[in-house]
């Protein structure tokens, strides 16, 4: 499996001086095991699996044994520092019964970095990034019947770590929380998969900005998006397209990273997305595409910024082929709509067929599934 090496520019993660560590596990099991949902009508984060890892820690004492239990709810003092001041991160990644009914979990160590840069960024403690990808593949192979039968479906896994300082004064916090839930889920919008959205553009919104957490994965950057989704919604869009400076540079769409297809200006054939300037967060699936295309070395394969103004243009030129968002939840979108400056800018994705959005997710889904081999997976049983 590889070791991931998902950095946040400026900050260097401390050295792990007390760690949790997967061989202390305490397991309680179920007593009963839950329903579980048909593969074909599941709405995406609605239904849990039986059990759940959680991880207390203190400043006094350190971690506490990470526990495997039955999925429960959280005793929470009401002064609790994650719900007043958003101390909090999470992270997503998937499960997948492969078509050789192995279980995979996709790059999870890239995740596993990501929190931890999460973490710190939070001021929440650190831990072995390692040692919790243990203690997530445990609780998967745990519950692994609830890994769906299914090349449609998989297993979402939310891990989130929550500041529990039972105190409203606004300081580093002293106790802490992770835990772990799992999710059967199917297509994230409920459109079904591979079908396009349109895109609200307004530079009146920002999602992150320099200095900022959009780099991180922690719930504010969430929350505070969805007055502009309201917005985006009235105005008859799916999702936003998220614009930032003087430029109106594009960023993400909705709570995706974002990618054009594109015969630039130089007359090259061009994969572009945004780059990893503290604006971005660094998606597990962004990754991917940009090592699977620079492997096929077909086409130019850049991460650099571009603006509505290069849109508008390759657009009136006809030069963009395809657009799409990539997210865990959603895998691939593609994009058919912009609307911008009170016109609609048409995104000929689904027109000129998908071509490398389709080939791009098959891929995904050969190595996720275990129809390719790869070191990407890591095998959960
Ligand atoms: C994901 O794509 O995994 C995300 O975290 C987005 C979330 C809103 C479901």
């Amino acid at each position: 499996m590889e070791s991931g090496k998902h950095g946040i520019d400026g900050i260097s993660p401390k050295p792990v001086t007390e760690i949790f560590k997967a061989a202390d596990l305490q397991i309680e099991m179920a007593q009963t095991s839950a329903k579980k949902p048909d593969p074909n009508q599941l709405v995406f984060g609605t239904s849990f699996s039986d059990h759940m890892l959680m991880i207390q820690w203190t400043a006094a004492r350190g971690w506490e044994r990470p526990q495997i239990k039955p999925l429960q709810n959280l005793s929470l003092h009401p002064a609790v520092s994650a719900l007043h001041y958003s101390v909090e991160l999470f992270e997503g990644l998937k499960a997948y019964r492969g078509v050789d009914n192995k279980i995979r979990l996709f790059r999870p160590m890239l995740n596993m970095q990501r929190m931890l840069q999460s973490a710190i960024r939070s001021c929440l403690p650190v831990f072995d990034p390692k040692e919790l990808l243990e203690c997530i593949r445990k609780l998967v192979e745990i519950d692994r019947e609830w890994v769906p039968y299914s090349n449609a479906a998989s297993l979402y896994i939310r891990p989130v770590f929550i500041g529990t300082e039972p105190s409203l004064g606004l300081k580093i916090t002293t106790k802490a929380l992770l835990y772990v839930i799992l999710s059967p889920v199917g297509p994230y919008f409920t459109k079904g998969t591979l079908d396009s959205v349109s895109l609200w553009a307004d530079p009146k919104y920002v999602r992150a900005w320099k200095g900022g957490t959009g780099d991180c994965k922690v719930g504010g950057n969430y929350g505070a998006s969805l007055y502009a989704q309201s917005e985006a919604l009235a105005a008859g869009c799916q999702q936003v397209l998220w614009l930032y400076g003087d430029e109106h540079n594009i960023t993400e769409a909705g709570t995706m990273n974002l990618f054009l297809y594109w015969i630039n200006e130089n007359g090259e054939e061009e994969l572009v997305t945004p780059p990893l300037d503290g604006v971005i967060l660094p998606g597990v699936v962004r990754q991917s595409i940009l090592d699977l295309t620079r492997k096929w070395n077909q086409f130019k394969v850049e991460e650099r910024s571009v603006t509505m103004k290069e849109l508008v243009n390759a657009s009136k030129q006809n030069r963009i082929k395809e657009m799409f968002g990539s997210g865990t939840a959603c895998v691939l979108c593609p994009v058919s709509q912009i609307l911008y400056q009170g016109k609609n800018l048409h995104i000929p994705t689904m027109e000129n067929g998908l071509k490398l959005t389709s080939q791009l997710f098959e891929n995904l889904a050969d190595i996720q599934y275990g129809k390719m081999k790869s070191d990407w997976t890591l095998l959960v049983v």
